[in-house]
């Protein structure tokens, strides 16, 4: 037995004998050599096994292993500047920690139906493997950025007693004697948040009973939502943009290997600085007009749009100021055109579409009640949301930034249905 490591580490071993636990990915023979793709869930390595170092019988047996086979591997560290990762390893025991099943994810190319019912197995393909860990990267780079910023982390309920997005979207569920709601955004109780701590971010799941089958929609997605006390939309999009390039740089620094994995044209990620465009709706209006677009002005952008449009900008754009009547009941107001939001949607350059939404909250008791009326939504479940504006109302903003979409543009996917570990759609709640 060698020293214990794994794959990621094996840099610091060159060498030395190692012993790596893994599975079988990969493997091919020629002549007195087998060669083993291992793979330990830090990265994948080859090993090579020579004929003479091992009892022939079992050398004969290992050509037959089935991929996904456990095993334990022992061996020298040596560089090979044309594997992947820079090393390989000199293979010297070999011990079978458990004989897999004939694997069903073979190389060839599998309907994307059939890979999703096997998403627990195909976990551990190693386009799968990359985007998972961009996630998880730009999980904790939103989580660093409100950190050292002075935010505080308010976890926000997932039964809730009302709609936040709109009723068309809302899952009911029973609740002992009455009804609850899962959650579409922790926003109204970051609200609560921020005027108590002054600056508060949740993260966590939040569901949309979407109908639409499109490659942009999840019923179950995870959104990061911070919201500020004395913030205005300015100042509002000044955050979102230093959140963009936080990822960004994190991204960038720590996930290249898992983004060539992926093929990203990394020069699309690298060439995105600050300032990004802010523009109205009425200028993107105007966009779409001289494209020749089928939109209709005061509408909300629909998918082909938000194309469109973001297709015209090499960096992320903010779209500000859509027709109050498109957008939640929470919106404030433009005091200068009162037609209009306090509102922002992040567009994703190279076609991606929004990946925030958010924008100024109505902060005026009057108002905000007549607004809760006119969408017709239970005052009563509103009430506490209400006394917000009873009790020292201020000027505040916030936004979302739903990860997926944020992973699906940065690892530059088709389909968001890859960028979560175990996606929900309307067609899909297995496995
Ligand atoms: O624009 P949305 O609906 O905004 C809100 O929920 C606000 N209450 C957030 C806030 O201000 N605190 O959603 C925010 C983001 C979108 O920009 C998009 O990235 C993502 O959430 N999103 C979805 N992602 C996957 N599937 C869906 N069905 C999504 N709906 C929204
Ligand atoms: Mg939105």
């Amino acid at each position: 037995m060698g020293e214990k490591t794994t794959i990621a580490e094996i840099g610091q071993f060159e060498g030395k004998t190692v012993t790596l636990s893994g599975w079988l990915y990969n493997k091919t023979h020629k002549g007195k050599l087998i060669f083993i793709m291992l793979r330990d869930g830090t990265g994948f390595i080859q090993a090579v096994l020579f004929k003479d170092n091992f009892q022939e019988d079992f050398f004969e047996e290992i050509k037959h292993l089935p991929q996904e086979t456990a095993m334990i591997v022992t061996g020298t560290v040596a560089t090979d500047a044309r594997a992947k990762g820079g090393f390989e390893l000199q293979a010297t025991d070999v011990q079978i920690q458990h004989v897999a099943q004939e694997y069903p994810i073979t190389p060839k190319e599998h309907g994307i139906e059939f890979l999703m019912d096997h998403r627990h197995l195909w976990l551990r393909s190693s386009k799968q493997h990359a985007l998972l860990r961009v996630r998880h990267r730009i999980i904790s780079a939103c989580r660093e950025y409100f950190d050292q910023s002075g935010f505080t982390l308010l976890d926000a309920p997932i039964f809730t007693p009302a709609a936040c997005e709109g009723t068309t979207t809302l899952f009911e569920t029973d609740y002992f004697d009455t009804k609850a709601y899962l959650t579409q955004s922790g926003q109204l109780y970051m609200e609560a948040g921020a005027m108590a701590f002054g600056k508060v971010y949740c993260f966590g799941p939040t569901f949309r009973a979407e109908k639409s089958k499109t490659r942009r929609h999840l019923t179950e997605f995870w959104m990061i939502e911070p919201e500020m006390a004395y913030c205005d939309l300015d100042q509002d999009m000044d955050l979102a943009e230093g959140l963009i390039m936080h990822i960004l740089d994190r991204v960038l620094s720590k996930n290249r290997g898992d983004l060539e994995v992926l093929e990203r044209d990394i020069s699309k990620l690298e060439c995105i600085q600050k300032p990004f465009p802010r523009i109205r709706y009425d200028q993107a209006a105007e966009m779409l007009k001289e494209a020749n677009s089928e939109f209709v002005y005061g509408d909300d952008f629909g998918a082909p749009d938000e194309t469109l449009i973001s297709e015209k900008f090499d960096r992320p754009v903010m779209v500000s100021h859509y027709p109050a009547q498109v957008k939640a009941f929470y919106m404030k107001n433009d005091p200068a055109d009162p037609q209009k939001a306090l509102c922002v949607d992040m567009l994703a350059p190279e076609g991606y579409g929004e990946i925030i939404g958010g924008g100024q909250r109505e902060d005026d008791y009057e108002t905000l009640l007549s607004k809760i009326q006119m969408h017709d939504l239970p005052i009563e479940a509103f009430q506490w949301y209400l006394d917000l504006r009873r009790y020292g109302s201020v000027p505040h903003a916030g936004f979302g930034l739903g990860i997926e979409r944020t992973v699906t543009w940065i690892c530059g996917i088709k389909h968001v249905r890859e960028a979560i570990p175990f996606p929900r759609t309307m067609s899909r709640i297995y496995p």
